[in-house]
């Protein structure tokens, strides 16, 4: 546990100073005396200069002085662009401020954070203590010599101890942390987290965020018809699970009783490929295919705190796309939830199946105001986007474009692709209503397109995070593994929303 103050005074016995490469800089607070000779500023990123006292004190710190690189506010260019970048760069200072707190083994810490003209430092303070809780997160759970995020407390020193700042690193930390827990979940094995795992973590999840929590098994499915979930989900020994979680709702205060937001997310919590199967490269990393779901999970988590003025459903469609007697084949006609039929023409394209049916079931039991599905959907994203941003796509331009606010200003981008009736048509079959891939060509739109079948003209956003899910650990608040990509993004558009 990572425990956040801000405060005028500095409270422990190390204070550590990032510095701009420039080495010219304006903090947060006064530092009487505490600046040293300019010459000893580090000048490359993540250098450490330490000036150490020789009996370190409150009145008499050792300060660390820790390279941050140029001032990220992007000096010509005006709002939002600042804004992101500045956003960005304070994120990135407080994955490199963990990461000498690690190394340095402290239990406790004071930072001053350096000043931005174009940056409030509620934002500043924010998007810093998110870094540093992102920054502290481990996935070493199953080793021998647990490695674990880091118990410390980080006191930001700072002239402007207002409400409003403090609010934001407590918004900053709970959004980070819920990013974190969905990053956990998402590095389980499949031999650990099958779709009744998940189902569980939900249940547990439900009661500590005071969330209302549906599960639907198998035989819920076959009940409700849910062709494309069952299709996928019992190839596998481990069966599949509708889970869905639902904050606010009638009755609770102002905005309480409108139709929701519905979040869904693709949960295959191993994709084999099934019949038509994924060679041995490309089967790697398959048990990041349910990160579309886990997101879903950290947002609901975070409702508590952020307390969006919005009814929330998150629905997680999970499944193991497994080979068996039972498994579904290239050539099957299945009969969805909607009553529209699909010619499979692969089974690797099972993840428009269980969405699809998910999507069905969001639209018939909650008349959404929205729905925005995350899903690890298209090798074809990877290629075209990379890792930088994830692929959106949808039939509402507003909420597109909302989508894509909020994804600069939460640092996790998103890029929209087209979606036109002309890859509407591409996915339909000969024999049946719709075939689960369109061919070689636009492989992330003809996917989006084919999910574009089951949505009716209900205003919905479609993002594909296969590239964006997980990172080989590049930034300062990530390590090799999950990224939480969506968790982040999300809170920001709920938080942001107005009507
Ligand atoms: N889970 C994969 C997509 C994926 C690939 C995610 C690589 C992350 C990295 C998905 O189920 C899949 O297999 N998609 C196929 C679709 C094709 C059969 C039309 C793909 O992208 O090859
Ligand atoms: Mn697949
Ligand atoms: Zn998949």
């Amino acid at each position: 546990m990572v425990r956040f103050t801000i405060a005028e005074q500095t409270s422990g016995s190390t204070l550590i100073l990032p510095v701009t490469s420039g080495g010219r800089q304006r903090w947060m607070a006064t530092l009487d005396g505490l600046v040293p000779d300019r010459s000893l500023f580090p000048k490359s990123l993540g250098e450490r200069v330490t000036i150490c006292a020789t009996k370190p004190s409150r009145r008499n710190p050792r300060v660390v002085l820790l390279g941050v690189g140029e001032a990220g506010d992007k000096r010509k260019a005006g709002g939002e662009e600042a804004s992101a970048a500045g956003g960005r760069w304070y994120r990135e200072m407080g994955g490199r401020v963990a990461a000498a707190v690690r190394s340095l083994e402290l239990d406790g810490v004071d930072v001053v954070l350096p000043v931005l003209a174009k940056i409030e430092s509620e934002r500043a303070v924010g998007c810093f203590c998110e870094g540093f809780e992102l920054g502290s997160f481990r996935a070493g759970r199953h080793k021998s010599k647990r490695a674990s995020g880091l118990s410390v407390r980080v006191n930001v020193v700072c002239d402007e101890v207002e409400a409003k700042v403090r609010r934001a690193a407590k918004a900053g930390q709970a959004v980070a942390a819920a990013a974190n827990y969905t990053r956990q979940i998402s590095h389980e094995p499949a031999n650990i987290v099958n779709p009744a795992a998940l189902a569980r973590a939900a249940r547990s999840l439900a009661k500590s965020a005071g969330l209302k929590c549906t599960v639907l098994d198998e035989r819920g499915m076959a009940r409700l018809k849910m062709g494309g979930l069952l299709a996928v989900g019992t190839s596998s020994a481990s069966m599949p699970r509708l889970i869905v979680l639902e904050f606010g709702g009638r009755g609770r205060g102002g905005a309480g009783s409108d139709k929701p937001v519905v979040l869904i997310g693709k949960a295959v919590t191993f994709d084999t490929g099934g019949y038509s199967i994924k060679d041995k490269n490309s089967i790697v990393g398959m048990k990041y295919d349910k990160c579309g779901g886990t997101a879903v999970l950290g947002v609901m988590k975070s409702l508590s705190v952020i307390r969006p003025g919005r009814r929330v459903v998150g629905i997680i469609a999970a499944a193991e796309n497994m080979i068996s007697s039972r498994a579904y084949r290239p050539s099957d006609v299945i009969t969805m939830m909607s009553g529209q039929t699909v010619e499979i023409i692969s089974t690797d394209a099972e993840g428009r199946m269980v969405l699809a049916d998910a999507l069905t079931y969001a639209l018939k039991k909650y008349r959404p105001a929205c729905v925005i599905d995350l899903a690890t959907l298209t090798g074809a994203c990877v290629v075209a986007l990379g890792s930088w941003c994830a692929g959106a796509l949808g039939n509402d331009p507003r909420l597109l474009e909302r989508v894509r606010a909020a994804g600069e200003r939460s640092g996790e981008r998103v890029w929209p692709l087209p979606l036109w009736d002309e890859h509407k048509k591409a996915v339909e079959s000969h024999i049946a209503d719709v075939k689960n891939t369109g061919g070689r060509e636009a492989g992330t739109l003809t996917a989006a397109a084919f999910l574009s079948h089951f949505v009716g003209d209900i205003p919905w956003i479609h993002l594909d995070i296969a590239g964006t899910a997980w990172t080989k650990g590049r930034d300062p608040t990530q390590v090799k593994g999950a990224t939480g990509f969506g968790v982040r993004l999300l809170v920001e558009l709920l938080r942001s929303w107005r009507s």
